[in-house]
């Protein structure tokens, strides 16, 4: 099964936008490699948009990757970054035209499925640009979806229509695998903190087999790259990766890997909370935005543990606090939360009836936890 859990990995569009080539996807597995980040469950390298041609092939109909970017064509990198133990990646789109204007796979779906196999492709990325006027994007994706099935390869079909059409009800019946569900993110607080926001509703839609993709990270761009904009300080950033972990969202790792700071590194790569988002379970959290000024998500893990998240979204310094009574834990049957916090590996202990503290704007805090007396 495809997408068991949250799928990981990297995505080029964040920082390279349509400056990708050989080299730099090269070095880009290399890196993931010697930072050790295939063993904290990223695996699948990902070549967004700009890869090919501006014109498929007039003779045989293919889309035909760029000569300059990847003069020993796409089989070639497949295959590097096969023989890191990584998996690869391609991108294509719906429409006429890709979203930066390359050939889109429209009415050629069963053939670019077919070449896309012939690279050795593991993961689709299918965008939503350039759609004819009269066109059906549910059947569009439908059709993708099966010409994947079609094409002789395993290949994890990534929708990316935007949340348009009410996606997370249909998408699952397409056969994707993850699903963006918001426009695209830049890397900022604003455009983080309101794509987490616009998603609280739509959580439960998200299971094992098909996640939804609130977009690939900005953890640790600072502010460098193709969707730069004012940047985000580490907290930020932190608050980002926990909220995608609460989620269960795919991991899609944005920054410029190959030099990734410490700081990041030990972020994306924390144990507990790759573990929260990839719990075989995948259940949304219960909400709660009315105890001390900054809100409460609270998930339900396998093997009887919780996880616990208090995100500032505010510009000021808010309470971070919950009455355990509301998550359904009532004071006189004598039980509480035994917490760890899951950002420093602190063992808090047993607290009981409630828990704050105070939190600084946009920051956040995770525990992971079991009921206890
Ligand atoms: C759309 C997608 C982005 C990226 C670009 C590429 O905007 O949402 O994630 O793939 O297209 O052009």
């Amino acid at each position: 099964m495809l997408a068991k859990t949250p799928p990981m990995g990297f995505n080029t569009w964040n920082t390279f936008g349509e400056n990708i080539s050989d080299k730099v996807i090269r070095e880009l597995a290399d890196a993931i490699i010697e930072k050790g980040l295939d063993k904290a469950g990223y695996e699948y390298l990902v070549i967004d948009d700009c890869w090919s041609e501006r014109e498929r092939d007039p003779v045989t109909g293919k889309i035909v990757p760029s000569k300059e970017k990847f003069p020993e064509g796409m089989k070639a990198v497949s295959d590097y970054v096969h023989s890191k133990g990584l998996k690869f990646g391609m991108y294509s789109c719906d429409g006429t035209r890709t979203c930066a204007d390359y050939p889109g796979s429209f009415d050629h779906e069963f053939l670019d499925a077919e070449t896309f196999a012939e690279y050795g492709a593991d993961f689709l990325k299918y965008d939503n640009c350039y759609r004819p006027e009269d066109s059906n994007g549910p059947y569009l994706y439908r059709r993708m979806g099966l010409a994947l099935k079609a094409c002789g390869r395993e290949i994890l079909f990534s929708a990316c229509n935007w949340g348009c059409d009410e996606v997370h009800k249909w998408i699952r019946s397409a056969g994707a695998h993850m699903y963006r569900s918001t426009g695209d993110i830049n890397d900022s607080w604003i455009s983080m903190r309101d794509i987490a926001l616009s998603q609280k509703e739509n959580l439960c839609y998200s299971a094992p087999g098909c996640f939804n993709d609130v977009d690939m990270l900005t953890c640790g761009m600072h502010n460098e790259g193709n969707v730069s904009s004012t940047g985000c300080t580490d907290e930020e950033y932190r608050t980002e990766f926990a909220l995608w972990c609460m989620y269960s969202a795919p991991l899609m790792l944005g920054s410029d890997i190959r030099k990734m700071d410490d700081t990041t590194l030990k972020l994306v790569t924390n144990k507990t909370l790759i573990r929260i988002n990839q719990d075989e379970e995948a259940r949304p959290p219960f909400i709660r935005n009315t105890d001390g000024g900054s809100t409460v998500f609270f998930k339900h893990l396998s093997n009887n543990e919780f996880a616990l998240l208090f995100v500032n979204f505010d510009d000021c310094e808010r309470w971070g606090r919950v009455y355990f009574d509301g998550l359904g834990i009532p004071a006189d049957t004598g039980y509480g939360l035994d917490l760890t916090d899951a950002y420093t590996g602190e063992h808090v202990g047993v607290k009981k009836e409630f828990w704050q503290f105070r939190l600084a704007p946009h920051d956040s805090r995770m525990y992971i936890g079991t009921l206890s007396k």
